[in-house]
């Protein structure tokens, strides 16, 4: 599949579905009466501490208020053959919680087989990973969709190539931040360091979430009050440790509504 691919599908609304195959230049939602779109960049305090799944969260909450939600994991590294392809557990997740479904080579123009940094998973496959296709392939997933939500790679400043990092991209992509914090020993720094690096570059962090990745972990109320009073964005839920990690038991615990654009529900 390339980016030409014009292989594109939307569970619902089945009457979009026409609109979706022909990309359309999008008039500026004020002028025209259009409400404005939804998109953010997920980034968190490390890798694994629940980035995807709040995303995925975000995605089942979108199909829920009725807009074409699609999820785009840029850059994932770590693939399984399955079915004589190959997958990644991150973009799976996103692709079942939107309903928005391109080929994967759009939603994720960067997958790489080893689950290692980027720039090493890449160099091992002699590939560098550059922003002009990730770009591109946002663009494509825009016109296809009413809604995206972009996951970052591991923490907020992880190497994509020896002078582009995932903050360089979000700045590149311009979209608002949601930051996810793992609930942890160490969280505060990781955290507050992030929001800095987020805000250094004229990036609006638009609000974020604490994730109890780990079951009791100690002082975890302490830890959240000392981040709400240092981070001037809302604290959009606290997400408890989840017997079932599922974006729709997930979402139960975040509010949206609080990020810009966010879409009234069944308004598009
Ligand atoms: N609140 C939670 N309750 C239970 N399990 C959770 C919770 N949050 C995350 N997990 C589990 O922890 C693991 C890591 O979560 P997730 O994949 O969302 O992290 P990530 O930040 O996207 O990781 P990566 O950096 O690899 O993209 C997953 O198995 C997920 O199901
Ligand atoms: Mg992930």
């Amino acid at each position: 599949m390339s980016l030409d691919d014009p292989v594109i599908a939307v569970d619902k609304p089945e009457t979009a579905t026409e609109a979706v195959l022909e990309p359309k230049t999008q008039p500026a939602p004020a002028a025209a009466g259009w409400p404005p779109r939804f998109c953010c960049f997920v980034t968190g305090t490390d890798t694994e501490i629940g980035k995807t799944l709040v995303s995925s969260a975000m995605l089942h909450a979108l199909v829920q208020a009725g807009v074409r939600a699609c999820g785009m994991k840029p850059v994932a590294a770590g693939t399984e053959l399955r079915d004589g392809e190959w997958r990644n557990d991150d973009c799976d997740q996103l692709a079942a919680a939107g309903n928005v479904h391109l080929p994967q080579s759009i939603t994720t123009p960067f997958l790489l087989k080893e689950p290692a940094a980027p720039h090493i998973a890449a160099a091992l496959e002699g590939i560098t990973i550059s922003p002009v296709p990730i770009l591109a392939a946002y663009v494509e997933i825009n016109a296809a969709s009413d809604a995206v939500v972009v996951e970052g790679v591991g923490g907020f400043r992880v190497p994509l190539n020896d002078d582009f990092d995932t903050a360089d991209l979000a700045e590149q992509l311009a979209l608002p931040v949601v930051l996810v914090v793992g609930l942890r020993l160490g969280c505060i720094s990781h955290a507050l360091l992030t929001v800095e690096a987020i805000e250094a570059r004229g990036l609006t962090l638009a609000g974020w979430v604490a994730n109890e990745t780990q079951a009791d972990m100690a002082f975890a109320d302490e830890n959240i009050a000392a981040l709400s009073q240092r981070i001037d964005a809302p604290l959009l839920g606290r997400v408890p440790r989840l017997a079932e990690p599922t974006a729709q038991e997930a979402a139960t615990h975040i509010d949206f509504t609080q990020l810009p654009n966010w879409p009234a529900e069944n308004k598009l």
